[in-house]
């Protein structure tokens, strides 16, 4: 009990309004990739192989920003239906021009929502979301959970990867960072979602920790 009191009074709230999100990333998103290839890589990289894609599916992807990953989901599913939305309108320009480089034309960008999902009730398979809950206020979780879990089939797989709490000295210098400025952190701080999941009724296969260049990520895989 003691340990759970004291993991939430430890929490860092989320201190970018939804509002200044979209401003923070619209100034963000031409070097976002950048930062994403330092630090976030392996565990996205991850995530993808967790997914186990299998070709034919239905694939949404939930704050697709630039399309990093994204890109790596429609090339594993060419005759699949591949949807990516995202709140930022640069951030999803940039996925844009990224796929529309690419050989692939089985997809739709679109902006969207987290907390108001434009899908048809049990109508995904795999439902990716990288580097957005550590955005959101923990009060507002759940019900962008809950949003998540009405979309996807029964057995449908969420993937989340989630900038998480430092489990080595070095990569608490990220919190401070955030205590000190969280815009430059682009808003995120660590935050751990395995009980939450569970909370509301998923069942979570895995949960995997990663640092790169010290910043510390979680991956988790979960069932509905
Ligand atoms: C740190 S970036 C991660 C981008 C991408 N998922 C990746 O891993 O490269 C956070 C993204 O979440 C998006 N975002 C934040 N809140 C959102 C919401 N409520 N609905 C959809 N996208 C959201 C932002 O616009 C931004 O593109």
């Amino acid at each position: 009990m003691e340990t759970v009191m004291n993991t939430k009074k430890n929490n860092l709230e989320a201190r970018v309004s939804q509002e200044d999100v979209v401003k923070v990333y619209n100034k963000m998103a031409g070097i976002y990739d950048i930062w994403a290839l330092l630090t976030e890589t392996r565990a996205r990289d991850r995530a993808i192989e967790l997914a186990g894609i299998e070709d034919g599916q239905a694939i949404l992807e939930v704050a697709v920003g630039t399309g990093l990953g994204f890109y790596e989901m429609v090339k594993r599913n060419p005759n699949g239906t591949n949807y990516g939305i995202d709140l930022t309108p640069k951030m999803l320009a940039k996925a844009k021009r990224r796929m529309e480089r690419s050989p692939f034309s089985n997809y739709l960008l679109q902006p969207g929502n987290a907390f108001n999902l434009d899908f048809d009730d049990n109508s995904i398979d795999l439902l990716m979301n990288n580097y957005m809950f550590d955005l959101i206020p923990y009060p507002e979780m759940d019900s962008i959970i809950q949003e998540f879990r009405r979309v996807l089939k029964p057995n449908g797989k969420l993937l989340l990867v989630n900038m998480t709490r430092a489990e080595t000295p070095g990569s608490r210098i990220y919190e401070m960072i955030y205590k000190v400025s969280p815009k430059t952190m682009g808003g995120c701080r660590g935050i751990q979602l395995q009980s939450r999941l569970e909370d509301n009724g998923f069942n979570v296969q895995t949960r995997e920790y990663y640092q790169q260049m010290l910043f510390p990520s979680e991956v988790l895989m979960a069932i509905k």
